[in-house]
C-alpha cells in the first residue's frame, strides 16, 4: 500500500501540472518558464518512478506511452462524422439563411460563426472522464482508432475535472468531435523533414495532420506538434445543451482547447461581416484556415432542420477564395539546407496577396520545375496555401508567346551553390543534395539547431554571427564552438568587447546542459525533445547511447524501428563519432541518472484483448496490465506475447491460434497480474 499523503502528494503534483498545460497549450497563456515546468515534471516523474503503482493512465508523464503498433483497429462511430455544405458568395450564404428562416418559421436566427480549421476532423470518446478512445473520421461511419497517438497532443486532455463534469451535470461518458491541426511553423518543419529525407512534400497541413496522425509509431508523432480545437460535444450521440455557444463554452470549460476567435451573431449579416474580417485577417493566423463555418445557435432548431445524407441543414461552410494572384519570375535561386538538399526558389516580381507583399514563391525540386514548365521570365500563377511562403500554380502560356525570346531555361547547378561541393541525387529521391560534409549551409543550419533555446540554449548566437563564423572558417563543427577567444570574436563585425565576453560566457555555461539537451542539439533525424529526453533518462550517458544496438534502442519503450534506426545510422558514421569525441575532450561529457520504470511482472509483454471479459472493462484490464509494465496493442502478430480471450472473441483469437501464440482466459489474466 502506498502511503495516502504520498498519493496526495502525487495527485497534486499532477493537478498544477495539467493546469500549467492547459495555460501553455490551450490557452497560450503560460505563467511558468520551461525550465519551471520542467522541474515541476521531473519531480513527478521521479516521485512515480519510486511509486509506480500510483501511476495512471491521465497522468501528464503518460502522453507517449504508446509502443509502436502495426495497424490501427476500425471503430463504429456512435453517430456519423458529417461533412458541411459549402457556400462560395454572399448570394449562397443569403440562401442559406433564408432556408433556415423557412424551416423555423420565424425571422430572428442566431448563428455561430466559427473559423473553418484546415486539418482534419477526429472523435474522442471520454469514459469515466478519462479520455478512453479517439478515432479518426474514416468515411464518416467508420474511422481509425488512433488513441495511442492523440495522447501525445498536449493540447487535448487526457482527463477532465470531475468538479466540473459535475457542476456541467455532464454524464460519465460523452464524446468531443473536432480538428487536428498542424500550425504552419510545424508544417514547414515536416516538409522540411521530408524532403531531406527524399520524401514528397505534404500539398497541405490537412494531408499532413491526417498523414501524422495515422503513423504507426507514436514517439514521432508525439515530435510532430499537433494540435486539437474541439466544436462539438455529443452525449449519446446527441447535443446535450441548447445551443452551440454553450457547447462551446462547455468544452472551454472542460479543459478543451476551443477557437477563441469566434462570434455569437444575432442573424446572416453579422456573420458575413465576421467573413470579411477573417478573409484578411487569416493570413495573419498561426494555422491555416479555408473558410468560415456557420451553425445555427439553437440545438432545438438544428434537430428540427435535420440532416441530408451528407450534412447538417443547419450549418454550412464558407469557402474563401483562393489567394492567387499573377506576376512574373525575374530568376531562380537555390537555396541549401541543412541537410544539403538544394531547393529552387522563384525570385518574383513583387505583387500584393492577401494583405502581404510577396517576393519569393519555393518551386521545391527540379521535378515541380519541370511539371510547370517553368523558364525564368514566364508569368505565373501563385498561390498561398499553409505556407509562409507561396508556390507557383502554373504557367500562363498564353502569354508566353510574345515573349519567347526573353524567357530563359532553368538548370540545376551540379555543384553546390554554396561550396561548390559534389551535389547527387539518389534514386527514387526528388532532392538534389549537396554531399559534401563541410558545406558551410548545412554547418550553418546545424549550428542554429545546436545553439537553441530548446538545445543548448546558447543566447546570443544568432543567425548573422553563425554566418561570420562559418564563412570565416572560424567554426567547422560544434566542438569549435568551445574554443572561440576573444580576439577571434572581437574581429568580427558588430561584436564589441563586451558582447564578446557574453557570448564566451554563454559559450561556457552550456557546457553544463544536460545530456537530454545535448542529445537534442545533435540534430539526430526524428530525434526531437521529448525523444531525446527518454534516451537520455534510458542511457545516462552519450557513449552508452551511442554503443546500443537496434534492440538496446527499441527496448527504451516509445522508441520504434524508425527512431532506432536513426540513431544507429548517425553513429555509425565516423565523423560524428569523432564529433562526439572531441566534445568529450572539452568537457561536455553531461551524466543522467539512468530512470529506468521499476519493473513490473509484466514488464515488455504485448497483450491483445479480444471478446467481452466478466469483470474487467476492456480499459481496465489495459490499465492494470499496462501498471504491470505491460503493454497492449490492437492487433495480433507474432510478437503478440498473450492473447486474452472473452466471450464471443473476434477473428483476433483465429490468428492467434493459427500463429501459435498463448491464449489465456480473465482468471489466468489476473493470475499474471497478481504476481
Ligand atoms: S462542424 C456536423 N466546425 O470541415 C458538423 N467543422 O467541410 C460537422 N471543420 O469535416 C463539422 N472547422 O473536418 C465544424 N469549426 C468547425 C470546423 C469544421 C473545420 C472541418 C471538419 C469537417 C469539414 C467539413
Amino acid at each position: 500500500m502506498t502511503d495516502s499523503t504520498i498519493i496526495k502528494k502525487i495527485e497534486k503534483l499532477r493537478n498544477e501540472i495539467r493546469r500549467h498545460e492547459h495555460l501553455y497549450y490551450v490557452l497560450d497563456a503560460p505563467e511558468i518558464s520551461d525550465a519551471e515546468y520542467d522541474a515541476l515534471y521531473n519531480q513527478l516523474k521521479q516521485l512515480e518512478a519510486e511509486h509506480p503503482e500510483t501511476i495512471t493512465s491521465d497522468s501528464p508523464t503518460q502522453r507517449v506511452g504508446g509502443a509502436p503498433r502495426e495497424d490501427f483497429a476500425s471503430v463504429h462511430h456512435s453517430v456519423p462524422m458529417q461533412s458541411l455544405d459549402n457556400a462560395y458568395s454572399e448570394l449562397e450564404l443569403r440562401d442559406f439563411d433564408r432556408k433556415v428562416k423557412e424551416g423555423a418559421g420565424r425571422e430572428n436566427i442566431e448563428y455561430v460563426a466559427e473559423l473553418k480549421l484546415d486539418g482534419m476532423s477526429m472523435a474522442v470518446v471520454y469514459e469515466g472522464g478519462s479520455l478512453a478512445r479517439a478515432i479518426t473520421r474514416g468515411d464518416g461511419a467508420t474511422g481509425e482508432e488512433v488513441t495511442a497517438n492523440a495522447r501525445t497532443i498536449r493540447s487535448l486532455p487526457l482527463s477532465v475535472p470531475r468538479s466540473e463534469m459535475k457542476q456541467l451535470s455532464l454524464s460519465e461518458a460523452f464524446e468531443v468531435r473536432g480538428e487536428v491541426l498542424l500550425g504552419r511553423k510545424a508544417f514547414e518543419k515536416i516538409n522540411a523533414d521530408r524532403e531531406a529525407a527524399g520524401l514528397p512534400r505534404f500539398a497541405n497541413p490537412r494531408n499532413a495532420a491526417a498523414g501524422s496522425i495515422r503513423m504507426l509509431e507514436p514517439s514521432v508523432v508525439a515530435e510532430r506538434h499537433l494540435d486539437y480545437f474541439a466544436y462539438l460535444l455529443l452525449v449519446d450521440g446527441g447535443a446535450p445543451l441548447e445551443t452551440q455557444w454553450q457547447e462551446l463554452e462547455t468544452l472551454a470549460a472542460l479543459g478543451f482547447k476551443v477557437n477563441p476567435r469566434r462570434k455569437l451573431c444575432s442573424g446572416i449579416d453579422e456573420a458575413i461581416q465576421f467573413i470579411a474580417e477573417w478573409d484578411t485577417q487569416r493570413a495573419g493566423l498561426e494555422y491555416e484556415i479555408d473558410g468560415i463555418v456557420i451553425k445555427v445557435n439553437s440545438i432545438a432548431l438544428q434537430r428540427e432542420m435535420g440532416s441530408t445524407a451528407r450534412a447538417p441543414r443547419w450549418a454550412t461552410a464558407y469557402k474563401f477564395p483562393a489567394q492567387r494572384a499573377v506576376t512574373r519570375v525575374n530568376n531562380i535561386e537555390v537555396q541549401v539546407g541543412r541537410t544539403g538538399a538544394l531547393t529552387p526558389v522563384a525570385i518574383l516580381e513583387p505583387v500584393a496577396l492577401g494583405g502581404v507583399t510577396v517576393k519569393r514563391a519555393t518551386l521545391h525540386n527540379e521535378d515541380e520545375i519541370r511539371r510547370l514548365d517553368l523558364r525564368i521570365g514566364d508569368r505565373v500563377v501563385i498561390e498561398r496555401g499553409g505556407e509562409v511562403i507561396p508556390k507557383v500554380l502554373r504557367v500562363d502560356l498564353a502569354a508566353r508567346e510574345e515573349r519567347e525570346h526573353e524567357l530563359r531555361e532553368f538548370v540545376m547547378p551540379d555543384r553546390c551553390p554554396i561550396c561548390g561541393g559534389h551535389v547527387v541525387r539518389e534514386e527514387g529521391e526528388v532532392a538534389w543534395r549537396c554531399v559534401s560534409s563541410s558545406c558551410p549551409a548545412k554547418l550553418k543550419e546545424a549550428i542554429l539547431h545546436f545553439a537553441g533555446r530548446k538545445a543548448m540554449n546558447i543566447d546570443g548566437l544568432g543567425e548573422a554571427l553563425v554566418d561570420q563564423l562559418v564563412d570565416g572558417a572560424l567554426v567547422k563543427d560544434f566542438a569549435d564552438l568551445y574554443q572561440l577567444t576573444e580576439e577571434q570574436l572581437v574581429a568580427l563585425e558588430r561584436m564589441g568587447k563586451k558582447s564578446a565576453e557574453n557570448l564566451l560566457t554563454e559559450i561556457d555555461a552550456s557546457r553544463q546542459r544536460g545530456l537530454d539537451r545535448l542529445i537534442f542539439a545533435l540534430g539526430i533525424r526524428f530525434v526531437g525533445e521529448r525523444t531525446a529526453t527518454l534516451l537520455a533518462d534510458h542511457f545516462g550517458t552519450m557513449s552508452k547511447l551511442q554503443e546500443a544496438s537496434q534492440e538496446e534502442l527499441e527496448a527504451v519503450f516509445e522508441v520504434g524501428p524508425i527512431v532506432a534506426a536513426s540513431i544507429r545510422h548517425f553513429f555509425g558514421e565516423e565523423r560524428n563519432r569523432e564529433l562526439i569525441h572531441r566534445l568529450e575532450a572539452i568537457g561536455l561529457r553531461p551524466e543522467q541518472e539512468v530512470k529506468r520504470k521499476a519493473v513490473g511482472a509484466l514488464e515488455g509483454k504485448a497483450f491483445v484483448l479480444t471478446g467481452t471479459l466478466e469483470r474487467l472493462t476492456r480499459d481496465e484490464a489495459k490499465q492494470r496490465i499496462e501498471q504491470a509494465g505491460g503493454r497492449v496493442t490492437g492487433s495480433v502478430s507474432k510478437k503478440t506475447d498473450y492473447v486474452v480471450a472473452g466471450a464471443d472473441p473476434g477473428s483476433k483469437l483465429d490468428k492467434a491460434r493459427e500463429l501459435g501464440l498463448t491464449i489465456i482466459n480473465e482468471t489466468e489474466l489476473e493470475e499474471l497480474l497478481k504476481e
